[in-house]
């Protein structure tokens, strides 16, 4: 445990798995107090325990942030809970890939809905609380499919585009009050998320086998290797940094 973030508060969404539960155990080993919310309620309370045995500060919480009053309760139990909301990582999401004529309404709206609208309820309940502390930094979890695509993925990189632009949105609206929200765009991090494209693309096997085709470092991501960042730009280490879109995707984007 050091200190980094300690005595702040923190949202980790999506925090039962890969990114954002290794975001959640990383903010709490520097101090933060992490409310792990995900739909998988099991896997939520998995990460807080897994926090609180290591002598941290946790609880789990069951969410579907595709739904606005679900985004507003959860910012009220920070609070009530632990006297604030100072960091908010919206990191959970879904990649439903698919040939685009044949994506189905129930794939383009719950993309949408998960990971941009689910962002924007939770930043809207959020910033209230922020705004009465003068502190706050929002961290979205985008992808380099918002700055480039890749086959299967139009609705997924329109949802991820759509969240660099959300990010700078707030990051001018809220500049000048102490609040910071920036973006992350990771590349291919080994996490369940990328089954179902990975499947289209001849299977992860062949996928990992070539991966220095498209990532230049030739491996996967780490899912830690995100939370660093994450971390960082949650931390007073960043506070110069707002309306950045920050990649870590083995130099994907160099190319
Ligand atoms: N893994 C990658 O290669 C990669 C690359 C770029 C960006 N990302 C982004 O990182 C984020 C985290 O993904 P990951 O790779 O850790 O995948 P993951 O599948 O391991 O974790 C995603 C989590 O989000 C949760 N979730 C999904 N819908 C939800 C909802 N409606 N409400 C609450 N929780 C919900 C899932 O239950 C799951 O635990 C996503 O936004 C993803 O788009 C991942």
């Amino acid at each position: 445990m050091s200190d980094r973030v300690a005595g702040r508060v923190a949202i980790v969404t999506g925090a039962a798995s890969g990114i954002g539960e290794a975001s959640a155990i990383r903010l709490a080993e520097e101090g933060a107090s992490v409310i792990c919310a995900d739909l998988n309620a099991e896997g939520a309370e998995q990460t807080a325990q897994a926090i609180v045995a290591k002598g941290g500060t946790a609880i789990g919480y069951t969410i579907d942030i595709s739904d606005s009053a679900q985004c507003d309760v959860i910012v009220a139990k920070a609070v009530s809970t632990y006297g604030a909301i100072d960091i908010l990582v919206n990191n959970a999401g879904v990649n439903l890939p698919g040939v685009f004529h044949e994506v189905t309404n129930a794939t383009i709206e719950r993309t949408l809905s998960v990971n941009v609208m689910g962002a924007m309820y939770l930043t809207r309940a959020a910033l209230p609380h922020m705004l009465k502390n003068s502190r706050g930094s929002i961290v979205n979890m985008s992808s380099v499919n918002g700055l480039v695509s890749e086959p299967f993925l139009s609705v997924y990189s329109a949802s991820k585009g759509a969240i660099v632009m959300f990010t700078r949105g707030i990051a001018l609206d809220y500049a000048k009050t102490g609040i910071r929200c920036n973006a992350i765009c990771p590349g291919w991090v080994d996490t369940p998320i990328n089954h179902a494209h990975a499947k289209m693309l001849g299977g992860l096997d062949h996928v990992y086998k070539t991966i220095d085709s498209f990532q230049p470092i030739g491996r996967p991501g780490t899912p830690r290797e995100i939370a660093n960042l994450v971390l960082f730009l949650a931390s007073d280490e960043a506070s110069f940094m707002t309306g950045s879109i920050v990649s870590a995707d083995g130099g994907m984007t160099a190319q």
